[in-house]
């Protein structure tokens, strides 16, 4: 409430913008990454108007290490951690940051996963852990049967976010393992909230976040 009421103060977008600007450079050019979004040429390509699969927007690293602070996992290196619709992958160089065993990008659009492939090539730390974006519609994504960080930013429509939490269902259903969902900005946390496999676990102002339970809770909430 006080966020949106301050955003409305004249002169407070300029500023914000301003600041997201400044925080995209400084992100690349510490990265020497290129990770920022046209979006004069993704609304050229309909992009910006399809509510099935969302545009590209980077995540703020301010929000995304703001949520990797929050995520109650004290072990990150036995996790592998999952962008689903990771554009340039920004999250996942930043969740390298954060001692995550390795990660995983899943890509619909192959511009977009040619670049972030290039941009783990570019980086050590993605290298040393053979971090990888897959060019692949979330829907057929297979999650891999590890410990997993599923992560979120908003990436499709309600029906497609229903098939890739479901699918993540059925994954655990064959081979339960310790995982948890980062929904960030999350439109359609009404999904997550309605899987019996999901427990809510913790919230800020732009993210919900969430963890497996095991197979008999599970059974016993669906
Ligand atoms: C809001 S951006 C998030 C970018 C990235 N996660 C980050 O935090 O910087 C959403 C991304 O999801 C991708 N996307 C949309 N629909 C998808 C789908 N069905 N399968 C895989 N990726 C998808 C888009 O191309 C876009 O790159």
């Amino acid at each position: 409430m006080l966020r949106q009421a301050i955003r409305k103060i004249p002169g407070v977008p300029q500023l914000i913008k301003l600041n997201t600007d400044f925080e995209n450079w400084w992100f690349d050019w510490r990265h020497g990454t290129d990770t920022s979004a046209d979006r004069a040429d993704q609304a050229r390509k309909g992009w910006e108007t399809d509510t099935t699969n969302h545009t590209y927007v980077p995540i703020r690293p301010k929000c995304a290490r703001r949520v990797l602070q929050a995520l109650p996992v004290t072990n990150p290196q036995e996790y592998t951690f999952i962008d689903v619709g990771c554009g340039k992958g920004r999250m996942l160089l930043l969740a390298l940051e954060h001692s995550f065993r390795t990660a995983i990008g899943v890509e619909l659009r192959k511009e977009l996963s040619d670049l972030a492939k290039l941009n783990l090539h570019n980086d050590d730390r993605a290298r040393l852990c053979s971090a990888t974006c897959m060019n692949v519609n979330a829907m057929e994504f297979e999650f891999p049967d590890e410990k997993l960080v599923v992560y979120l930013f908003n990436p499709f429509g309600e029906d497609v976010m229903r098939t890739v939490l479901e699918n993540l269902g059925r994954s655990l259903e064959s081979s339960f393992r310790d995982v948890w969902v980062i929904m960030d900005f999350p439109v359609y946390a009404n999904v997550a909230d309605s899987m019996p496999y999901l427990s809510f676990v913790t919230e800020g102002y732009d993210y919900r976040i969430y963890r497996a339970k095991s197979p008999e809770l599970a059974a016993v909430a669906a």
